[in-house]
């Protein structure tokens, strides 16, 4: 396998700085990045088409809460499949109840109907063994009869169809909550006669195949689900945002600024709020503002969608364990001598994706001492060898090596190496969140001198609710805090400060079931 970049020079410390100086972002880096983002932001609210799409979701308001109902949600794009049946009970609370299935490579590069037939036998699955079928629906609200499936031979025919909503953490431009066309697959996913189809009919299809009474009433972007279900437990959020396999980001935009409506959309006569997908993992795939490197290069080359979503591919979990393997294997292979591993590299290490970001994060939690959540106790104290030694052991075990093959000063590099990548992806997911806040005037950018300008702010003062979820914000150490530093550089601590970042737990299961709610609600209103 062919590495990125033979790195040459005498002195292993100079090899290192290198590295360390093409991950480090400086502050004018950081601004130039959330500058051309705002710039990208406008240019999707103002026409289709663009990479970061801007996506208006036809959600109009944010939950408060007091919602109740009893909903399926089905939600595809994460590492899993789910199917979940969630509870809202109107008290800032829910339960659910869930079961995992995998998809396979062969169902997410087959044909589209074999992948939808799957995900509607995962519902039938799903509702076989938990027994009793949903049937809750909120008491005074009845599903809309016309797109109940009737099956005279299953179903009594005035049992109404279990609504269910649909988390599809793809690109797709909406027409109305329960409609929209894919625009373009993402992480890894390529799936044959998809691209330009319905979504929901695609799903509702497959129902239809099978005889289920099981009616697609929303579709809900991921981010979408995570704002909606941070607004309904904590009162209040403005942004909805994935750090996972992908990375993604939704946040409540005014109709008036969604320009590329036109003023015929029956939207724009409504006025008021709309939920925007941004689809940010498109954004700049031009390149331009993104401090890439020679590691970034490579695995764009031989990733199945060279030149798209160039943000995501620095920032999210699908990506970060394999730019870490450029780097590595770039050390091994490095001139006149080699710097890691005597110059060997194990299989996992040879093979194309074959270093997971969940072992980088095994790695720093190693070095930091994590249990999962706070560092265990006694741990704080440790010296630099104890860490690294624990860090050597997991290298010894994850990256496949005989136990002699890795030195103490390998763990050490690797480690760093791990830290340098996350490190980097977490300031750029800093960005994104400092852009959503400029954009919706809650923030300035320091640069432009945020505190002259602070009277002006709306939220002045107030708590600034946004609600995150994925494997990399939940779990990798200290992603978070990352994110804070780049965010206080971009919009001043002030700001920073009010920022509340909550983890949006169950959001694609809980927002599709609020996003459900809603759809059910507007049926109902229109056949009043
Ligand atoms: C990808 C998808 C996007 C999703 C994100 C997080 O970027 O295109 O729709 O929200 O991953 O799952």
């Amino acid at each position: 396998m062919p590495t990125t970049s033979a790195l040459v020079a005498d002195n292993v410390d100079d090899i290192l700085s290198t590295i360390h100086d093409q991950f480090t972002l400086d502050s004018s880096t950081l601004f130039k990045i959330t500058k051309a983002f705002l710039r990208e932001v406008s240019d999707g609210l103002s026409n289709y088409g663009h990479a970061m799409a801007m996506i208006p979701t036809f959600v109009k308001g944010v939950p408060n809460g007091s919602e109740t109902g009893t909903f399926l949600a089905l939600d595809l794009g994460g590492t899993n499949l789910r199917v979940c049946e969630v509870t809202l009970h109107g008290d800032k609370t829910f339960s659910l109840r869930q079961q995992k299935f995998r998809v396979s490579e062969t169902l997410k590069t087959g044909e589209v109907t074999t992948l939808f037939d799957y995900l509607a036998d995962s519902v039938d699955a799903f509702l076989t063994e938990s027994g009793s079928p949903t049937t809750a629906v909120p008491p005074s609200l009845t599903p809309n009869p016309s797109r109940d499936m009737v099956n005279p031979l299953e179903e009594e025919e005035d049992s109404p169809a279990v609504p269910l909503g649909l988390t599809f953490s793809f690109p797709v431009e909406q027409m109305a909550l329960d409609s929209g066309i894919l625009l373009t697959w993402t992480k890894g996913f390529s799936a044959k006669n998809a691209i330009g189809k319905d979504i929901v009919k695609l799903l509702q299809n497959a129902f239809d195949r099978k005889h289920m009474h099981v009616n697609c009433v929303a579709l809900v972007n991921d981010t979408v689900g995570a704002l909606l279900s941070r607004a309904y437990t904590s009162g209040g959020c403005i942004l909805g945002a994935i750090f996972g396999t992908g990375t993604n980001g939704a946040y409540v935009e005014s109709v008036a600024n969604i320009k590329k409506f036109g003023d015929s959309n029956p939207a724009v006569a409504l006025g008021g709020d709309m939920i925007v997908n941004t689809e940010w993992g498109g954004f700049n795939n031009s390149r331009t503002a993104l401090p890439t490197t020679p590691y970034d290069n490579k695995l764009d080359r031989e990733s199945i969608n060279p030149r798209y979503q160039a943000f995501e591919k620095f920032i999210s979990g699908m990506y970060l364990g394999e730019i870490a393997r450029n780097v590595i294997l770039s050390l091994i292979d490095a001139a006149p001598r080699p710097v890691l591993f005597g110059g060997r590299a194990s299989d996992a290490l040879n093979k194309q994706w074959g270093l997971d970001t969940a072992v980088l994060s095994e790695i720093e939690e190693a070095w930091v001492g994590l249990g999962r959540f706070a560092p265990l106790p006694g741990k704080e104290d440790e010296d630099e060898g104890t860490r690294l030694e624990r860090v050597r052991g997991v290298v010894v075990q994850r990256l496949g090596f005989a136990d002699s093959d890795v030195s103490i000063k390998d763990a050490e590099i690797v480690r760093k190496v791990c830290s340098l990548v996350a490190d980097r992806a977490a300031w750029m997911s800093g960005c994104a969140i400092a852009a959503v806040l400029v954009q919706t005037g809650r923030a300035h950018l320091a640069e432009e001198g945020a505190s002259e300008n602070a009277a002006k702010l709306r939220d002045d003062g107030q708590r600034i609710g946004v609600g995150v979820d994925g494997s990399l914000v939940e779990f990798y150490p200290n992603f978070e805090t990352k994110m804070r530093e780049s965010l206080r550089i971009l919009v001043g601590p002030e700001v920073e400060s009010r920022v509340n970042i909550g983890m949006a737990k169950d959001g694609s299961g809980v927002g599709a079931a609020l996003c459900a709610l809603v759809a059910i609600k507007q049926q109902h209103s229109l056949q009043q």
